[in-house]
């Protein structure tokens, strides 16, 4: 009978309750297991908080934000004795290995482990669908909806005062969430990580769409996007005690460009942790739900050590190796050949 523990790891996003409760209903019902949630991620296996997980404790969990687990970034790497307390948590609860529902810090976690001997499956999470070797992560296609759905209203506004609003969004080092809200919001132009923007051309760019007449412009610039170097300033970003880059701010430094060089009002709109939180989609409780019954499968055959992935619509399984420590980047045929030719025409 198998004994799985769950954690939710790194920044939350919308589907992660969905994921949770597949897993314990396929491990309860199909299985005739049980599952062990620990909260706040690595810091519940360290410190040895965690709940009996059954599908009582999951009613009515799928379509809400957050985790009823709660997340942290704290992975066992950080403390010199952090792997063999987990293997002590494991054993004393009789545990054959963890769920672990992540993005790609936490799944790097989770390969290095099993290389040390924890049994870990994981299962990809987070809303800038950067993690490689799947086609979608759970959360995406919410934060996508929020922001285009967000475009739609600064289109209004931005238009009965001819002004440019700049909309900052979330991604990290890859545009995706950018150029598909940008996309279905129909932006004027979009700037993502993966292609230096030339402020030159921007404002010119701008500048003729708005000449001699009423105009309203949107641009999506993804958080992690950048100029060509030396052609304006950038903003500084401190680095969490995770040592990571906390980004957010290269809209404003944009905005103030824009007015300067062209003289059009110009406004910014950071949408922010808005991206992250309250109800999935309907695709994301699917495709949560899926990746879910997935993980279970594949811990109840002790098939560790693997990561699932949307892969031509089917939930496949890839090796943890394989999948971790790179960043799946735009396709840049989609920002050149769909998004680009709309951009200030
Ligand atoms: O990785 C998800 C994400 O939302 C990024 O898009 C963003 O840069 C980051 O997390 C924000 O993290 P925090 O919630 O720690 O500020």
């Amino acid at each position: 009978m198998v004994r799985i523990g769950i954690l939710t790891s790194g920044g939350d996003c919308p589907g992660l309750n969905a994921v949770i409760r597949a897993v314990v209903r396929k491990v309860e019902r199909v299985h005739g297991g049980t599952v062990v949630g620990f909260r706040d991620a690595w810091r519940g296996v360290l410190e040895d908080d965690w709940e009996a997980l059954d599908v009582a404790r999951c009613r009515g969990i799928l379509p809400r934000g957050g985790t009823i687990l709660g997340t942290s970034r704290i992975q066992p790497y950080q403390f010199p004795d952090g792997v063999e307390v987990v293997k002590a948590t494991m054993a004393r609860l009789a545990l054959d290995g963890f769920v672990v529902v992540g993005g790609d810090g936490s799944l790097g976690a989770a390969r290095d482990l099993h290389d040390d001997g924890v049994n870990c499956v994981g299962v990809p999470k987070t809303i800038d669908n950067d993690i490689a070797l799947t086609e979608m992560t759970f959360g995406f296609d919410t934060a996508v909806h929020i922001c285009s759905a967000a475009i739609d209203r600064l289109h209004t506004t931005a238009e009965a005062h001819d002004r440019v609003i700049v909309v900052e969004v979330m991604g990290r080092d890859a545009g995706h969430i950018a150029v598909r809200a940008g996309l279905a919001g129909g932006a004027t132009m979009t700037l993502i990580p993966e292609v230096p923007f030339d402020i030159a051309e921007v404002c010119e760019a701008l500048q003729r769409r708005h000449a001699g007449m009423s105009y309203a412009s949107i641009v999506v610039v993804a958080e992690g996007a950048t100029p060509v170097p030396g052609t304006m300033p950038e903003p500084r970003y401190e680095v969490d005690r995770f040592g990571h880059r906390r980004l957010g701010g290269i809209s404003q430094v944009l905005a103030s460009e824009i007015e300067g060089r062209t003289g059009i009002e110009t406004r910014v709109t950071i949408l922010g942790h808005v991206q992250r939180g309250g109800t999935p989609t309907a695709f994301d409780r699917v495709l949560a739900t899926r990746y879910g019954v997935g993980a279970a499968d594949a811990a109840a055959e002790g098939d560790w050590g693997r990561m699932l992935a949307l892969q031509a619509d089917r939930i496949v399984r890839v090796p943890l190796h394989e999948a971790t420590g790179r960043t799946r980047f735009v396709d840049l045929e989609l920002y050149d050949e769909v998004a680009r030719p709309f951009f200030a025409s």
